[in-house]
């Protein structure tokens, strides 16, 4: 039994406020910018816009790092700012959805820096702390963004844990203190007319109690000990409270980011009865392209193998139909664009943009835009460092360079893959100075390709990526098997075709994408039984045909409505 919401037929568009629109000529995307642009989303037809974080942050990585929950970021602009946003958002139609960024807070928030004053300060066990073990680091955990997971304070004598940058102190939720805090600042936002929330990392919210070491998979180095600390003993239980305290008390939207989460845990947490969140960011299908167990995680890459994707989404689809809820996303604010990463953006940018776009709309669950995604926007190509500004990048290059030898251009050359900075630079608004996205200097550079994408150009152009993707939303919206439809993949094994269909009763949707540049044939299988078909959106003109065999062209895309 699925029961029908709004929160599974809408289409959420995200946006890095930082890079969006700058209004007022400092470089730095600002709230006012994303008011100027409301109506250029309601125009694309998106329904829910997910703001990255807006709150004051002295900014160690890009907000993320909060230091005050009840205010905005200097930068950004006024609580009146966000206010006006909202109402801007309400009038037409628009639904907002905040980050939550709880797992840690910024060493600069007024908790931590009562907690790191003394042991005995009221705030001291809000975050987690730890002695020395034979005068060094209390285990072998490795922070995200590079170096150990423990800092040391001086005041109190003891680390405290940073599982991200240690301006990013990582909060004690085994304090019902903390836990009360946090909930009652999601009171006050949604008393301030948000309508839900995309937490941050909330599967790291429950540490095990004894912080053991991590396994040794990188001899010589700290290890990573993300394994440790998802998933934790008391994770279910704080969610639960959550949802009984909060959530259930609004008509609201959750996702919660999630790394290593398993479809197990992840059909338990979004379980629309027993569990607490409506749908999870898992990023089995973020790894495929990266070598499995290698001591760089992410940065050794490989070239995806399209038959793991079908594998790894295909049950993440089976597993949670009319049982949890999946979220479908090709990129975000942490990860390379979508179509120089799994398309080309080079000659076959706009078939390929489109082709991705209609996977991540013809998936079962609610589908994610990143900010340009709309307008094909590409990896950006850096040229040294010094481009970079991601904490992450700058961070791994100097261990890159400085522990493992590597020359600049060999530090450099993943951080062009899959740093993230490429999703962060100004949205390309026109081909005017700086894409239109300031009329100062931006804080990071602008993809010079700018000139040729942009939004001025796609949206009148009737062949352009922005179009299309209207009409797939459009589509979406007008066909309940699009949201409803049950999956199941067919022509499995085939390396360059991912092709699928979705039912919902009597109606079925065939759709048909190939992955490659090259010319596949797609043959159907043959229980695919069918008696007429009606092409619903396709990325090249289509004649009409059979439907049970037909060649495809680079990277074409087509969707068929079929009578059964
Ligand atoms: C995940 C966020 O998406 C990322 O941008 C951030 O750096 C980390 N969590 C830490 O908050």
């Amino acid at each position: 039994m699925m029961n029908k919401t709004w929160w599974k037929e809408c289409v959420v568009y995200q946006i890095y406020p930082r890079s969006f629109a700058d209004s007022n000529g400092d470089g730095i995307g600002d709230l006012r910018g994303i008011t100027a642009k409301l109506d250029y989303l309601k125009r694309l037809g998106v329904d829910v816009i997910w703001l990255s974080p807006v709150y004051r942050s002295p900014n160690d990585d890009n907000g993320y790092d909060i230091s005050d929950y009840q205010d905005i970021m200097t930068e950004f602009g006024t609580l009146a700012d966000m206010d006006a946003l909202i109402a801007g958002m309400h009038a037409r139609g628009l639904k907002l959805m905040m980050d939550l960024v709880v797992n840690h807070t910024s060493d600069e928030h007024p908790w931590f820096r009562q907690a790191r004053a003394s042991r005995d300060n009221p705030y001291h066990d809000y975050f987690i702390w730890r002695e020395p073990r034979d005068g060094r680091e209390p285990n072998n955990w490795e922070a995200a963004f590079s170096g150990s997971a423990w800092e040391w304070n001086e005041a109190t004598g003891e680390y405290f844990l940073h599982m991200f940058s240690k301006k990013q102190p990582d909060l004690n939720w085994e304090n019902p203190r903390v836990r009360r805090e946090v909930f009652d600042m999601m009171h006050w936002w949604f008393q301030r007319g948000v309508d839900g929330f995309r937490m941050d990392v909330i599967n790291m919210i429950s540490k095990p109690a004894d912080l053991p070491d991590a396994p040794i998979i990188r001899p010589g180095f700290l290890q990573p000990g993300f394994g440790l600390v998802t998933n934790g003993p008391r994770l279910l239980e704080y969610l639960a409270e959550m949802k009984r305290d909060v959530l259930s008390r609004y008509d609201c939207i959750t996702v919660g980011e999630a790394p290593l989460v398993t479809v197990r845990q992840g059909a338990e947490i979004t379980n629309e009865e027993t569990g607490s969140l409506n749908m999870l960011f898992e990023f089995e299908r973020m790894d495929l392209d990266s070598v499995g167990g290698h001591m760089n995680g992410k940065w050794a890459y490989k070239p995806l193998d399209l038959r793991d994707l079908k594998t790894t989404l295909s049950r993440w689809q089976t597993a949670l139909h009319g049982n949890g809820w999946n979220s479908n996303y090709l990129s975000n604010h942490d990860q390379p664009r979508s179509v120089s990463r799994f398309g080309d953006d080079g000659a076959d940018r706009v078939v390929s943009a489109k082709m991705l776009g209609t996977f991540n709309h013809l998936l079962q669950g609610t589908p994610y835009v990143y900010q340009g995604e709309e307008i094909g926007m590409t990896n950006v190509p850096f040229e040294s460092i010094d481009e970079c500004r991601d904490i992450e990048s700058l961070n791994i290059y100097r261990e890159f360079v400085e522990h493992q030898g590597l020359t600049p251009e060999q530090a450099l050359a993943p951080i062009r893959v899959k740093g993230r900075d490429n999703a962060r630079t100004p949205m390309q608004w026109s081909a005017a100075s700086q894409a239109g996205f300031t009329t100062g200097t931006p804080w990071i550079r602008v993809n010079p390709n700018y000139t040729a994408i942009n939004v001025e150009q796609a949206v009148a152009d009737p062949d352009s990526v922005f179009n299309y993707y209207r009409k797939l939303i459009r589509l979406r919206r007008e066909n309940p098997v699009f949201v409803y439809g049950s999956y199941h993949l067919i022509v499995p094994e085939h390396a360059e075709i991912y092709a699928f269909t979705r039912t919902l009763d009597a109606e079925r949707l065939l759709v048909v994408l190939n992955f490659s540049k090259n010319s596949p044939t797609f043959t159907a299988p043959a229980e695919l039984s069918y008696s007429g078909a009606e092409l619903l959106i396709a990325n090249y003109p289509v004649e009409t045909g059979d439907v049970r065999r037909f060649a495809l062209r680079p990277f074409e895309a087509r969707v068929y409505r079929l009578k059964v």
